[in-house]
């Protein structure tokens, strides 16, 4: 029924080219979807007992890669085309538009900061690498107007849309709408692993291959420290390795992503959603999977075009079960990039510093980025050098800072930050200019209280709390 559903929808389209393009989409979604109906009633799952920590060939530390003498960096640069995965939205950030669109620093968007990056790194080496950006439905207006002040500049910059997928009535299993364009809530974009099929489909691939571009490195638009290292290119090409995955050392805030596991002697990517319930302590443990994914990834281009050539490309499907603005339960069916790593040969970890991951996942990680803990240099973000330790201060902003709008208005000036520890915040609380904040500072307002502090205020290990105007 679903099949009659997608050609009903492909037959309304009048272009024929706009025709051939969505029903391309809807084969592949097909094909998703055929996978989630066979994967429901399987009985074939992950054999948790098969599963064992990568040996020390699957992960690499960082420290034993050999770093690059400069004419070989200008030669394997001009081999590389680096890409932000860019489809998708800030929401939990309380923002309507893409994430890479929020300013970070000095009015610059994350969007605008990495063209900053790419376009130093091309004058400092006389190269040529292009950035590309994969922006889905949701995020492609926005991100064109981002960019396009870049035209001119020493930086080629390359766009393409990422499919758009029907979401499913959880009910019925067909599709929410009704018409090939329909309200927008009724598509979305399925995930990072879509980067393949449509880096192809687009012809953005074939275009880099004839342009000579062997690599590419592709990390989150959100993540300031996945920026261009020539040890790690080095070390693929060294290694023949046609993929690369950038881990790192497993924190205890870290314990959802995804780590890196040895599958009867293949490198794979293991997700917390793949894992069995009576597992899942296991898999968040700290001792048993001591890494996890960065998203920071490195893969051959010519491997990628025969992966997808060959019609190997299998990624483990993730069912995002959601609920609309509207009540409506809907099912989006999704894949991540990482997981196309058992499709590559000689592929694996390499362990990498924590600052090569800096993501933007809350205001609470915008309070870092934003503050005076990071210096920038040339669209990248270096640790001030005046913090004494290496750590970064554990932050924990309440829901009134939650989405950036809010975040932005209670704070006058981002507060000086550089010998922090621990800072956690409840309730109003609004802060001033020049506020220095140091060791381990709690602020809670109770409820239908405010608390607003001076500017100018230094609060040294102290809790703040109540109605005080201090
Ligand atoms: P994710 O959605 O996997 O992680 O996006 P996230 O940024 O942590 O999302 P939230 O905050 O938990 O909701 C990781 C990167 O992949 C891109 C996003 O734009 C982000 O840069 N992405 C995600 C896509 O390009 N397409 C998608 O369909 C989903």
């Amino acid at each position: 029924q679903l099949r009659i559903e997608l050609d009903r929808l492909a037959s309304m389209i009048s272009n024929d080219e706009k025709r051939a393009a969505f029903e391309n989409e809807m084969d592949n979604f097909y094909a998703l979807f055929k996978r989630y109906l066979q994967e429901k009633t399987s009985t074939k799952k992950l054999d948790w007992d098969v599963i064992k920590s990568p040996n020390s060939e699957e992960i690499i530390p960082y420290k034993n890669l050999i770093k690059c003498s400069e004419s070989k960096e200008k030669e394997i640069l001009n081999k590389l085309a680096v890409l932000k995965l860019n489809g998708g939205l800030g929401t939990t950030m309380g923002c309507v538009g893409p994430k890479s669109a929020i300013e970070v620093r000095d009015n610059m968007t994350f969007l605008d900061l990495t063209v900053r990056q790419i376009e130093y790194l091309n004058e400092q080496n006389g190269v040529n690498v292009p950035f590309i950006l994969m922006n889905s439905f949701n995020t492609d207006d926005e991100t064109k107007r981002i960019v396009q002040k870049y035209t001119g500049h020493n930086v080629n910059i390359l766009t393409f849309n990422q499919s758009r997928f029907p979401r499913i009535s959880k009910d019925s299993l067909l599709p929410l709408t009704h018409d090939p364009e329909g309200k927008l809530s009724y598509w979305y974009p399925p995930g990072h692993g879509d980067l393949f099929e449509s880096l192809y489909n687009s012809g953005v691939l074939d275009r880099l291959i004839a342009d000579g571009k062997e690599y590419i490195f592709i990390s989150n638009v959100d993540n300031l420290g996945a920026t261009v290292d020539t040890s790690i290119l080095n070390h693929m090409i060294e290694t023949d390795a046609e993929f690369i995955m950038e881990v790192t050392d497993k924190t205890r805030a870290d314990v959802k992503g995804g780590t890196l596991i040895d599958y009867n002697g293949q490198v794979r990517l293991l997700e917390i959603a793949q894992v069995p319930s009576e597992h899942v302590d296991d898999f968040k443990s700290v001792k048993k999977f001591k890494i996890f994914n960065t998203n920071n990834l490195w893969i051959s281009l010519k491997a990628l075009k025969r992966v997808m050539e060959d019609n190997e490309l299998n990624l483990d499907l993730i069912v995002n079960n959601k609920t609309l603005e509207t009540g409506e339960k809907v099912i989006q069916l999704e894949t991540a990039v990482g997981a196309a790593i058992k499709h590559f040969k000689k592929s694996h970890g390499v362990n990498v510093p924590r600052k090569r991951f800096l993501p933007v996942k809350s205001t609470s990680d915008l309070f870092l980025v934003t503050s005076d803990l990071y210096k920038l240099q040339h669209g990248e973000l270096i640790m001030n050098p005046q913090r004494m330790f290496n750590s970064v201060p554990l932050v924990k902003l309440g829901d009134h800072f939650k989405k950036v709008g809010d975040f932005l208005k209670r704070f006058q000036k981002p507060p000086h930050i550089l010998e922090l520890d621990h800072l956690t915040v409840t309730g109003d609380v609004t802060f001033g200019r020049d506020v220095q904040l140091r060791g381990t500072v709690i602020i809670v307002a109770n409820h239908g209280s405010r608390i607003d502090i001076p500017s100018g205020a230094i609060l040294e290990n102290k809790v703040v709390s109540g109605n005080l105007r201090i």
